[in-house]
């Protein structure tokens, strides 16, 4: 699976967005360590909060299936699935990632056209807090 192709998948799943409010569709593509990969978009609410993002989306599709093990993601999004630059993981992603992944998880932030970033979840989300490091 190169980037190339996990960035297809979340562009794909941007379609999938369910977005009445903001108008923001955005779609993760999660690369599993098996090589399985799982889409996600994200879905609104009228009361706001319970929205959730594409990225948590894909995630809990992911363990619920039974996965624990990621290797990247794939991040884009764009007001009416227009991608006019990245649209980096809010910090509730970033902290359901780290429930899950390691330091060197890669996110592709997609930017316009065939451009796009390639972080690690430490860059993201350095000093961060998890229960594994933290806990015991
Ligand atoms: N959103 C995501 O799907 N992922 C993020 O990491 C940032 C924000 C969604 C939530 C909301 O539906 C829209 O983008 C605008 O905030």
């Amino acid at each position: 699976m190169t980037p190339e192709q996990l960035i297809a998948l979340a562009k794909e799943a941007m379609t999938h967005a369910y977005v009445p409010y903001s108008g923001y569709k955005v779609g993760a593509a999660l690369l599993c360590a098996d090589g399985s990969v799982y889409q996600g978009c994200n879905i609104e609410n009228a009361s706001y909060t319970p929205t959730v993002c594409a990225e948590r989306t894909a995630i809990f599709k992911a363990v619920y299936d039974g996965h624990r093990d990621f290797v990247a993601i794939a991040v884009c999004g764009g007001k009416d699935g227009v991608i006019t630059g990245s649209f980096p993981p809010c910090g509730v992603c970033r902290q359901v990632m780290r429930e899950f992944c390691n330091d060197d998880f890669t996110v592709y932030l997609v930017g316009a056209g065939e451009s796009y970033e390639t972080l690690t979840l430490s860059q993201l989300l350095p000093h961060s807090f998890s229960a594994k490091e933290h806990m015991n």
